[in-house]
């Protein structure tokens, strides 16, 4: 392991991930990161080649139990201390109003946005004590704090990120802080594909759909991924020594004027 820092970052072959993989790594951490996706051994390639600094990818489903145990083992292995754990993979769905809701799909959402997060927690707590401590980051969402209509499933989900994320701050402290990172419209599929939804629903074009939307951010525009990246960096860093079970909004001020 060539970087002086070891951190774990999860859904690290998408959009958020991969910024955030890349912001980590151009600051000397060393990483495992870990997504579902095969990709993901091409962005730890990458990373590594780009800024000299290790990266190992694990093709991993981190809702499944054996998985989350295998990836923790991975950075346990590395003989590095491990200072952060950083909760990056989610997932949305199609809307649907509640009485039309796909159980199954609704299983599956609180299965990868909160279950897997649990099940991370519980797996690196201990390599995160045994280094004397450390951060751990959520990815919760503008979403999850005011919920919107036909996503309940999602919404649902990240409002339970954000009370895991308290209870486990609560509990690790003082040795780790856990805190979320709660962004609002990142320019990422995610947000385009929740835009084109609305647009259907309301008969009128994506363009109009995203001038309503955008309309809400004061800032005027969706995040760009590497401003998501900078919060998850501040928050691994001992600039945020005094946050934990906090919820960092990076949302261009969307829902507050
Ligand atoms: N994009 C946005 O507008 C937005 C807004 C608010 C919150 N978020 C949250 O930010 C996070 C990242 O979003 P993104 O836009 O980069 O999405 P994305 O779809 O690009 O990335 C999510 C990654 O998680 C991975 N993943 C899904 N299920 C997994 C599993 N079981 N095990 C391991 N990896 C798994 C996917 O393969 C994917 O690479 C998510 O938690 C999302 O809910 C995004």
């Amino acid at each position: 392991m060539t970087g002086t820092r070891l951190g774990i970052l999860t859904g690290a072959a998408g959009h958020i991930g991969r910024a955030t993989v890349d912001k980590f790594a151009a600051n000397g951490w060393s990483l495992v990161i870990t997504d579902v996706s095969d990709a993901v051994e091409e962005v730890a390639r990458n990373a590594a080649r780009e800024h000299g600094t290790t990266v190992i990818g694990v093709q991993a489903d981190i809702a499944r139990e054996d998985d989350a145990v295998r990836v923790a083992a991975v950075a346990a292995n590395s003989g590095q201390p491990m200072t952060f754990l950083g909760l990056i993979a989610g997932i949305n769905h199609e809307a649907a109003p509640v009485d039309q809701i796909d159980m199954d799909i609704w299983d599956r959402v609180f299965s990868i946005n909160l279950r897997a997060n649990v099940l991370m927690m519980k797996h690196c707590v201990t390599l995160l004590r045994q280094s004397g401590g450390g951060a751990i980051a959520t990815t919760s969402s503008w979403w999850g704090r005011a919920a919107h209509p036909y996503f309940s499933a999602y919404c649902a989900s990240k409002a339970g990120v954000i009370a895991l994320t308290q209870s486990a701050a609560g509990e690790l402290a003082p040795e780790i802080r856990v805190n979320s990172v709660a962004p609002g419209n990142v320019g990422t599929p995610m947000h385009f594909d929740a835009l084109e939804v609305e647009a259907r629903e309301r008969n009128i074009s994506l363009k109009e759909m995203q001038e309503i939307e955008w309309a809400k951010i004061p800032l005027g525009r969706p995040a760009e991924p590497t401003e998501i990246a900078a919060a998850f960096h501040f928050l691994a860093s001992p600039e945020s020594s005094y946050l934990t079970g906090a919820v960092l909004d990076v949302n261009g001020g969307c829902g507050f004027y």
